[in-house]
């Protein structure tokens, strides 16, 4: 057995949080489109889709705020456990819905248990992992979230051909499924040993650090020199006393609210949702006809999405976060802005009876734009979509870090509601417009990463502390770090040459 094979286990069985999260989004594209489902609720237009879609996010936006104090006060693990709980009520009502008003209730309860799960799993993955493969432990969880987008699709794709309203109950039943696991799989992992230590309880952190790192052995030199490091981290934080919302908006955490929120709301605003939530509309307008071909169109979007996180996962911790940031940046940018030049050249717009738009783009266009399609999502899922979740679960000190993230994450969320709210009325009214509104945003966030954000691959969670205490622009603190770094050499040295 490898040395870190428990934590990938445990790291593991914690990302089908991820799976549920990325089921739900993935679920309801193709579902817009089943005739059954549009004759079973009336056939709603643009502005009833975007709160179908949307009320999922802004119960995601709620749970994640709540989940800061459960995180807190009754563990993470518990947090995961009583998330998976919401999710099935909420999966359950959505499945049964009579009508609207159910469905959209279900959406939002479920969304509950994914805002809870969104926020504690990484917090969970990023406080068990060592700090050499941190960044690929949360990817996990990514990748996790592409899987449940990739099967909700091809379930969807599957169950279009059922003749009855079936062919949308039962893509939104099964997800019960993967949240029972999730449920009892989570009975048999261990507390974060992180938040063991801030509760005083040493002598279970120490077992669950022994599980981790060392076979067992308790006494393993890397099993107490982290305990010790846990130990010292809570005593200081004790110290300094941060503790309560109201710390977040204080020197020396703000900077890092400020830089968490902003890299959660900038991996919406890269707009992978409009891709994940309304590409089936979108190959459509581009001219992919009949029933089938922009369903499949969505299913191939789902599997380029799930392979191109794989490299993220396994290189993340040597690329470190900045770099990938910024090349992703630049891949989307591009990718947009050769979809708005290919619509804006060619579309010519008509409407069908039901009020869906057309853009009559001729053959040669409208491939370019669906291959575009395809590389912006793999330069999403190789940057933007792990360390969305990687940065904010990894820069801040123990007693403030759950309630940090559940403000980073309820960003995402707000960001991500408000995209699936007006993504799809911009779709009809500016078209290629809201193509060169994300190349745009892509652009400037190439220089907001340069200008802010410090790496922090390799770095222990202890060591955030020293990144983040020096000016607020990253580019001109390096000295400093790289002073500190001379300081500390054979301690930085051994951290970063650990099996890797
Ligand atoms: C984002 C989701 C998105 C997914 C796509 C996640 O990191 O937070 O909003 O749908 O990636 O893979």
């Amino acid at each position: 057995m490898g040395k870190n094979t428990q934590t990938y286990l445990v790291g593991g069985v914690s990302a089908i949080g991820g799976f549920l999260f990325g089921y739900d989004i993935g679920v309801i594209s193709s579902i817009l489109e089943m005739d059954y489902w549009k004759a079973y609720f009336h056939n709603p237009g643009s502005v009833g889709v975007g709160v179908i879609v949307s009320l999922l996010t802004a119960g995601c936006f709620v749970g994640s705020l709540c989940a800061g104090w459960i995180a807190d006060r009754f563990s993470r693990k518990r947090a995961i456990m009583s998330a998976c709980v919401v999710f099935c009520l909420g999966a359950a009502i959505q499945c049964g819905s009579r009508n609207r008003a159910m469905l959209i209730v279900g959406r939002f309860i479920a969304g509950l248990g994914v805002g809870v799960l969104s926020m504690s799993v990484p917090v969970f993955q990023s406080e068990i992992a060592p700090p050499h493969i941190r960044g690929r432990l949360v990817s996990l969880q990514q990748w996790a979230i592409t899987w449940g987008i990739l099967v909700a699709f091809w379930i969807d794709y599957g169950c279009h051909f059922i003749d009855s309203h079936a062919s949308w109950r039962v893509p939104i039943g099964l997800q019960i499924v993967p949240a029972v696991i999730l449920f009892v799989s989570m009975i048999f992992m261990p507390y974060s040993p992180r938040w063991l230590v801030d509760n005083n309880r040493i002598d279970e952190a120490q077992k669950v650090l022994a599980r981790l790192r060392s076979g067992g052995d308790l006494h393993a030199p890397e099993v107490m020199e982290e305990l010790d490091e846990i130990k010292e981290a809570v005593r200081i934080d004790r110290e300094t006393a941060i503790r309560s919302y109201t710390d977040l908006l204080r020197v020396p955490i703000r900077r890092r609210v400020v830089l968490g929120v902003l890299i959660q709301a900038l991996q919406q605003l890269t707009g992978i949702n409009v891709s994940m939530y309304f590409a089936t509309s979108i190959f459509k307008q581009a001219g992919l006809s009949g029933n089938n071909a922009p369903l499949l169109a969505q299913g191939v979007n789902g599997v380029v999405n799930m392979l191109a996180t794989v490299p993220a996962i396994l290189w993340i911790d040597r690329w470190g976060r900045r770099k990938t940031l910024m090349l992703g940046s630049l891949g989307c940018g591009i990718t947009y802005f050769i979809q708005a030049v290919a619509k804006g050249a060619t579309q010519h717009k008509t409407y069908d009876e039901d009020g869906s738009l057309n853009l009559n783009i001729p053959k040669g266009p409208s491939y370019l734009i669906i291959v575009m399609m395809y590389l912006f999502v793999a330069s999403f899922a190789m940057s933007w979509g792990p360390i969305g979740w990687i940065y904010p679960s990894e820069i801040f000190p123990m007693r403030i870090r759950s309630k940090a993230n559940s403000i980073t994450t309820a960003s995402n969320w707000i960001f991500n509601f408000v995209i699936g709210l007006v993504s799809p009325i911009l779709i009809k009214k500016i078209t290629w417009g809201l193509d060169l509104i994300f190349a745009i945003i892509m652009f400037s966030s190439i220089a907001i990463v340069y200008l802010f954000y410090p790496e922090t691959k390799n770095r222990s969670l202890e060591d955030m502390e020293v990144i983040f205490t020096g000016s607020i622009w990253s580019h001109k603190d390096r000295k400093r770090i790289a002073e500190y770094d001379d300081a500390n050499k054979g301690h930085v040295d051994a951290k970063m040459t650990k099996d890797f």
